[in-house]
């Protein structure tokens, strides 16, 4: 059978279990067995070899099982560039690359400015800014020594610089940086411990310390980066989209120009200040 036939198969079985956008998933678990990409999907005439019909067919059944497609192909395209993902990292997700929208509005034309990624991950708010802006100064901290060695290869291998640092929020930052930062841009962990209880089993094999923090992470963030911040320096973080309120009035004890942003489905997602 034609890798073709197999796809139009494997489309049907993912959509008899509820998988969403069924094509696109199947091309994507073949792609990663054949080690091809879509072109050569297409191109290829030759049915699949015995090991690889199997690898295909365990894919398809961990998919209809609720694993994350990430977690299966291994990879998330995230604004340029595609970061490696594995279980035990928060996988991004496609609201947050208005996040990094955010980001370079806020560094505007300013010359080499330094930015801190405060909770990478993948790192891919860090390493989405520094190929975006080259010649930025990025930084990126997480208290999760995977996301911390994760986020280090996937700098290496994409070839930008980003210096990753494990630790609580701002903390393992070099003290030189103090009152010396242009923008600390986080996508901290926002859910309720009410909410990560109702999430699908697929949301939650992202780590909890990924997920579960409310609006703590922003306050403890509003209030650390002013330290940081030099003047006129910008602070921008995801939060829920019912979280806007809340968060805007922290950043107001301290912060002018506070704003909050949409995401593309309209809702709440960014909210940004500037140290006065
Ligand atoms: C929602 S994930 C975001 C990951 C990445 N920035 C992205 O958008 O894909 C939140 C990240 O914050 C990290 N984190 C949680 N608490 C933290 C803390 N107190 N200090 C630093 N990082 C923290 C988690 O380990 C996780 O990697």
């Amino acid at each position: 059978m034609r890798p073709s036939e197999v796809l139009t198969r494997a489309t049907a079985y993912l959509e008899r279990h509820g998988v969403e956008s069924a094509r696109e998933s199947a091309e994507a678990l073949m792609m990663t067995v054949l080690s091809t990409d879509r072109a050569g999907l297409y191109a290829r005439s030759e049915g699949l070899s015995m090991g690889e019909a199997r690898t295909f067919g365990r894919a398809l059944c961990q998919r209809c099982a609720g694993t994350p497609l990430q977690h299966l192909t291994g990879e998330q395209a995230f604004r340029r560039i595609s970061v490696t993902v594995r279980p035990g990292v928060f996988i991004p997700r496609p609201e947050t690359e208005v996040l990094v929208e955010v980001a370079l509005e806020c560094l505007g034309r300013r010359e080499e400015p330094v930015v801190v990624d405060v909770g990478t991950g993948t790192g891919a708010v860090a390493l989405a800014i520094a190929d975006e802006r080259p010649g930025s100064r990025v930084f990126a901290t997480d208290l999760s020594p995977e996301a911390v060695e994760l986020s280090t290869e996937n700098a290496a291998r994409l070839g930008l610089s980003v210096t990753v640092l494990q630790g609580d929020l701002l903390d393992p930052l070099p003290p030189t940086l103090r009152g010396a930062v242009d923008l600390v841009v986080s996508n901290p962990p926002y859910v309720t411990d009410a909410e990560y209880d109702d999430l699908p089993a697929e949301v939650r094999a992202d780590p909890r310390l990924a997920l579960v923090g409310g609006t703590r992470l922003h306050e403890r963030l509003a209030a650390g980066a002013i330290r940081w911040l030099r003047r006129g320096g910008a602070l921008a973080v995801e939060i829920g989209a019912s979280q806007g309120p809340e968060v805007a009035k922290v950043l107001e004890r301290s912060y002018e120009d506070v704003g909050i942003v949409p995401d593309l489905a309209r809702r709440d997602r960014i909210v940004v200040g500037r140290r006065p």
